[in-house]
């Protein structure tokens, strides 16, 4: 078999084989296939695309190019959460305790925020002593005893991915359905978990823009985890402006907290009802969603969800008093308010604007060396629909940077649109894929 002759045949239109394509992840894996060959042949998948068979076998592939994670050891039904990513995304450290407290495991291996897009374990990680590398025995004993455990990803796990995606990244293929698609699946089916529930973010800070685009990408992604054997099911969900209120490291814990207690953001309740119910049928807790629904609202009513979360901290090593008193977390140096000069409706936010306002403060990373600042963010005051007076608080910008700080605060004037009531009232999900 020849590189040559796969590149010419994908350019021209066909199918590739299982063998073709298992010879070109193998071989580039082990360096064997350079860069420009591999290049050329991603931007012919690109513009030329991939079936469904192609696309299912590129995702065994990329799982077969390194280890998979056995969870075999972790009693009960394992059902695995992931975002496609989003600003503001508070969800998994809210839905893992909720879900864990109705008596089905939580176990997730979590990534780290890149960019404008905030990461789990960074966040975990304002927390003082809360540890997220875990060895595996760590891991499997955690869950066993507390029905959860959220960690960082070991071991050599989707090694054909690494490459692929930092290519893809710097020669415009990466948003081709069947790429996303085989690079997300392959990381999800790579940890054995018995089902996936998959957030596919659409909007201003998701990378896929448009609703139409976002449901054909969860279609394909519930297509390939059903065919590998995985129960999978997708919500298509609104990330036009940031999820609940908080974007920041220390923000989100105390927004996870205060949702946890019954008193935190609607949307973002909301969404990890929907999200948490649809889990605990998947893991076949309840017989309907309803049930997991009222189940998981008695979770957090009770008190039940909030202490599961500050178990979670004690066994990963973290102080349980910055959970009882979140004023110990972080704090910022400066808050400083935005404030409206117009009245109106918030018309937009866009999100994306918000998660670069996050980084420049420091929230984030802008390379993977970055260093985080965890107590810088911004707290949404208003969201899209509310109602604004002048001189009404639209957010806070909490910084250790005055400069920064300052700057941050005339960008966010801008990115609130206000004016007119909008026509239609914002929607949090527009899609299930079951
Ligand atoms: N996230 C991924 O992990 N892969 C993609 O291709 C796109 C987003
Ligand atoms: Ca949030």
């Amino acid at each position: 078999m020849r590189m040559y002759d796969i590149i010419m045949k994908k350019r021209d239109g066909y199918a590739l084989s299982t063998e073709e394509i298992n010879y070109f992840i193998e071989n580039y894996t082990n360096g064997l296939i350079p860069d420009y060959q591999v290049s050329a042949l991603l931007m012919a998948i690109y513009l030329n695309k991939m079936d469904k068979r192609e696309t299912l076998d590129l995702t065994k592939a990329i799982i077969n190019s390194g280890d998979t994670f056995d969870l075999s050891k972790i009693n009960g039904i394992k059902v695995d959460k992931h975002s496609t990513g989003g600003v503001g995304d508070t969800t998994t450290l809210i839905l893992g305790p909720m879900v864990a407290a109705c008596g089905v495991p939580f176990v997730k291996m979590s990534g780290r925020g890149l960019g404008h897009t905030g990461g789990t374990l960074d966040k975990l990680e304002s927390i003082k002593g809360f540890r997220v590398e875990l060895d595996n025995e760590e891991f499997e004993e955690i869950a066993n005893t507390i029905n959860i455990s959220i960690c960082s990803q070991t071991g050599n796990i989707t090694p054909a991915d690494k490459k692929l995606y930092a290519l893809r990244d710097v020669t415009a293929t990466v948003d081709n359905i069947s790429l996303i698609t085989a690079s997300i699946m392959s990381k999800k089916l790579a940890i054995e978990s018995d089902g996936i529930i998959l957030d596919v973010k659409v909007g201003s800070g998701a990378f896929m823009k448009n609703i139409d685009d976002a449901v054909r990408l969860a279609k394909e992604m519930v297509d390939i985890g059903n065919l590998y054997g995985r129960k999978t099911v997708a919500l298509v969900t609104n990330m036009d402006e940031p999820l609940g209120k908080a974007v920041g490291n220390a923000l989100e814990i105390k927004e996870a907290i205060d949702t946890l207690k019954g008193k935190g953001p609607e949307d973002l309740y909301e969404l990890t009802l929907v999200l948490g119910s649809k889990l605990l049928y998947l893991a076949e807790k309840v017989d309907n969603e309803i049930d997991g629904r009222n189940m998981l609202i008695e979770a957090v009513n009770s008190g039940k969800a909030f202490e599961k979360f500050k178990e979670l901290v004690r066994y990963q090593g973290g102080d349980v008093s910055y959970i009882e008193n979140p004023e110990l977390l972080p704090k910022a140096k400066y808050v400083l308010e935005v404030k409206s000069n117009v009245e109106g409706y918030v018309k937009a936010i866009n999100a994306e604007e918000v998660g670069k306002c996050a980084l420049a403060l420091g929230a984030g990373r802008e390379t993977k060396e970055s260093i985080i600042d965890m107590a810088a963010g911004i707290v949404l005051n208003k969201k899209v629909d509310d109602k604004v007076e002048i001189g009404e608080t639209l957010a806070y910008v909490h910084g250790n940077d005055l400069n920064k700080a300052e700057e941050v605060k005339n960008r966010l004037l801008n990115i609130f649109v206000i004016g007119e009531k909008n026509q239609e009232a914002k929607k949090l999900i527009y899609d299930e894929i079951n």
